[in-house]
């Protein structure tokens, strides 16, 4: 049995990560948290709000499925990297805003970081048992989200119910406004980075629209292997749970003879500065991507409330960035001073750019 505390369980990742649960006897859902919905029978224990580390040190989990939102993962991340447990990554934010300090936990607690974002989950797969020396690059597909092929100027007027219908996935409004501005692709570079100990100039980014492939890596010898799937989270999430059996899942196998569209194009740039402002954030090391995060995290929450304009998203990110001294953090709680930092900063022109 795998005692699994799933943090997040009311919202997209959490709910299909109770229907894999579900149908697997091995895995026992011992806890499980949510930022204000009521979850009382959900699990044997249960918190709403605040921090749920206390909850997991009653759970005592072997694995905490993190599928949070955003900067409040991360104690629960930080949690269980830093004892050896077994973190189920969904909440990317805790490796974006988090990266040096959560990869020293984590070699510090000696426990697995599994992926489950799906691209990371496949990255993941396709880099196991290879040497570090034989891998050319990674490179990272995105969807291109619903205004792929628009220039910069139509983008202008497009709002947040354009922006929530996503082509190819079905999840949280965040990451949803996130994949349609590319920095969605931006956080996964980050995430990327940190997970696999791999330069930026060695990850690349590809739109390919269809979202059946997940991530490649290009070897030394030339060959690609490539991992396929239809976009289905239930995959990376029973991956991850029951790592390292690959326990089966009830999703359809790949109709191949039905006919597969494999497209890929090179990103837009310039209508889709997210993902070069997370590139150089990530570059820029220190605390410029919990920066980012941060501006991030505020500028789509506004735009979700039909605050702030799609393009402004970008805008906010990158002044914010520039009125910003990324110095690296000692801990989580400066760390969390910085995020706060950001976010009144990001917060302040988010109000001057509307007005
Ligand atoms: N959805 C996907 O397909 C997908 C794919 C890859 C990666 N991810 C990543 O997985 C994470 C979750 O995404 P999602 O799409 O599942 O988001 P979501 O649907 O918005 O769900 C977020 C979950 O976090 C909880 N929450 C929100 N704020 C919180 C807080 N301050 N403290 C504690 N819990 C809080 C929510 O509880 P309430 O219901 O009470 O608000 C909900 O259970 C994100 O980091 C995202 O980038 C998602």
């Amino acid at each position: 049995m795998k005692r699994v505390a799933l943090l997040g369980a009311t919202g997209s990742i959490g709910r299909q990560a109770l229907d894999v649960i579900a149908g697997r006897e091995e895995l026992e859902l011992v806890a499980a948290s949510s930022g204000s919905t009521p979850i009382d029978e959900l699990a044997p224990l249960t918190q709403v709000g605040g921090d749920p580390t206390e909850l997991l040190e009653r759970a005592e989990p072997d694995v905490v499925l993190n599928a949070v939102v955003g900067f409040a993962g991360l104690p629960a991340t930080f949690w269980a990297l830093e004892r050896g447990v077994d973190v189920a990554l969904a909440n990317k934010e805790s490796l974006v805003a988090g990266g040096d300090l959560a990869v020293a936990a984590w070699r510090k607690g000696g426990g697995m970081l599994l992926p489950v974002d799906s691209e990371h989950s496949a990255a993941f797969q396709l880099l196991d048992g290879q040497g570090a020396e034989t891998v050319g690059s990674l490179v990272l597909t995105a969807s291109g989200g619903p205004f792929r092929g628009r220039s910069r100027a139509e983008l202008a007027e497009v709002t947040a119910a354009d922006a929530l219908a996503h082509p190819t996935w079905s999840m949280g409004p965040k990451i949803t406004v996130d994949s349609a501005t590319l920095m969605n692709k931006g956080l996964e570079l980050i995430e990327a980075h940190f997970l696999f100990d791999l330069p930026y100039e060695r990850i690349e980014v590809v739109v390919h629209p269809t979202s059946v492939v997940h991530a490649l890596v290009r070897f030394r010898d030339g060959a690609a292997l490539a991992h396929l799937g239809y976009p289905d989270m239930r995959v990376p999430i029973s991956y991850a749970l029951t790592y390292p059996k690959r326990a089966a899942t009830a999703i359809e196998p790949l109709d191949l003879a039905g006919g597969l569209t494999l497209e890929f194009e090179a990103p837009d740039l310039d209508a889709f500065p997210c993902l070069a402002l997370a590139r150089a954030a990530g570059e820029a090391g220190g605390t410029a991507p919990c920066v980012l995060n941060a501006a991030n995290e505020v500028a789509v929450a506004a735009f979700l409330a039909d605050e702030l304009p799609f393009l402004g998203i970008p805008d906010v990110v990158e002044r914010t960035l520039a009125r910003t001294d990324c110095v690296p953090a000692r801990d989580l709680a400066e760390l969390a001073e910085i995020d706060a930092e950001a976010r009144r900063i990001a917060s302040e022109l988010t109000r001057e750019l509307v007005h």
